[in-house]
């Protein structure tokens, strides 16, 4: 059955939508799509784009009253984490969230992602940790971060994505944030099991401009390999190899998910069924967010 938000799409009879494959781009951390079975673009399924949220300012009384609630209400701004492995559809999920809550993605990935395509310092720096599917050094993280959270938008809080991913990350965060006079109000924890995980990124196709993703089969864009949102010609990520995807698993196993633990201590965290349509998890953080259905463990 069709998710509700959702549009029906065919693609040209016979004909790759993702036109020609071009070439891998110097220096660049994505590869040009090469996707050329029509079987792919059969009668699909295409996002229907959410709402734009409104800029006003907005109160969150909803906090007040979930896990570790002080019965208190809450006013912006408003600071949460997408965490889980990769592949877990933590980028998808923040397309929909920052809309709807008004609040900037930050995503470490897509700033280091950002530099390595501008070309910069820091984007050399990186660009052997990203390519090998290790972690950056803490120290170049938090400097990008902190330079993400100085920017105007940010004062209304931000939904941290792939961030923090080490407990001296965390640790830091909760620095930061309380010089802001802010804390971290709730942690998504998305949770897919590991085949799942490998068969999202071997097909996970990505705008190189807004950072959101799509899935030829899985949540295919509305108009051939192009981003629904801007228009620009979808790529896929370099570490999306699968010696490199499994890398990127076993180095979130061994240093990420420990950071769950300093979340679990602060009662922010909710665990959240990964698995399903992108609808299907949408609605459980929704629920999570809202605190309705507390103690179910959602
Ligand atoms: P980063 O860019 O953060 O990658 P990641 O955490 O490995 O996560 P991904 O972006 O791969 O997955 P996702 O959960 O966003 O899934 P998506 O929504 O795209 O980090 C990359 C690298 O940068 C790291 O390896 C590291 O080197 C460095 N780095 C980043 N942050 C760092 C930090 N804090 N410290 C140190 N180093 C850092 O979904 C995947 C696919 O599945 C898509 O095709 C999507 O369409 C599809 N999909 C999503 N949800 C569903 C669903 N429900 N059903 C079906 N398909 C779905
Ligand atoms: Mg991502």
């Amino acid at each position: 059955m069709r998710p509700a938000g959702f549009a029906a799409a065919v693609a040209p009879a016979g004909r790759c939508p993702f036109g020609p494959p071009g070439s891998p781009r110097p220096g660049s951390p994505y590869t040009r799509v090469r996707l050329c079975s029509p079987s792919l673009f059969s009668p699909a399924l295409t996002r229907t784009p959410p709402a734009a949220a409104s800029s006003g300012r907005r109160t969150w009384p909803w906090l007040a009253s979930s896990e570790g609630g002080t019965g208190v209400t809450r006013s912006d701004p408003l600071n949460m984490t997408l965490f889980g492995p990769p592949g877990s559809g933590k980028g998808t999920q923040a397309g929909f969230l920052v809309e709807h809550f008004g609040i900037p993605q930050v995503s470490t990935g897509d700033l280091f992602r950002g530099e390595i395509k501008a070309g910069t310092e820091l984007g050399q720096k990186v660009k052997t940790y990203l390519d090998r599917g290790d972690l950056v050094p803490d120290d170049i993280t938090l400097k990008v971060v902190r330079r993400r959270l100085a920017r105007p938008d940010a004062g209304r809080g931000a939904l941290f994505d792939g961030f923090p991913r080490t407990v001296g990350q965390a640790a830091e965060l909760d620095r930061m944030l309380d010089q802001m006079g802010r804390r971290m109000d709730r942690v998504l924890f998305v949770q897919v099991p590991r085949e799942v995980l490998v068969s999202r990124m071997a097909g996970r196709l990505t705008c190189p401009r807004c950072g959101r993703t799509y899935h030829p089969e899985l949540a295919p864009p509305r108009s051939g390999g192009l981003c629904d949102v801007d228009g620009a010609e979808l790529v896929m990520r370099d570490d999306d190899r699968p010696e490199t995807a499994r890398r990127r698993i076993t180095v979130y196993l061994e240093q990420t998910l420990p950071v769950l633990a300093h979340y679990r201590q602060q009662h922010v965290v909710s665990d959240i069924d990964g698995t399903g349509s992108i609808e299907e998890v949408r609605g459980r953080i929704l629920r999570a967010i809202d605190g309705r259905r507390r103690g179910d463990g959602s």
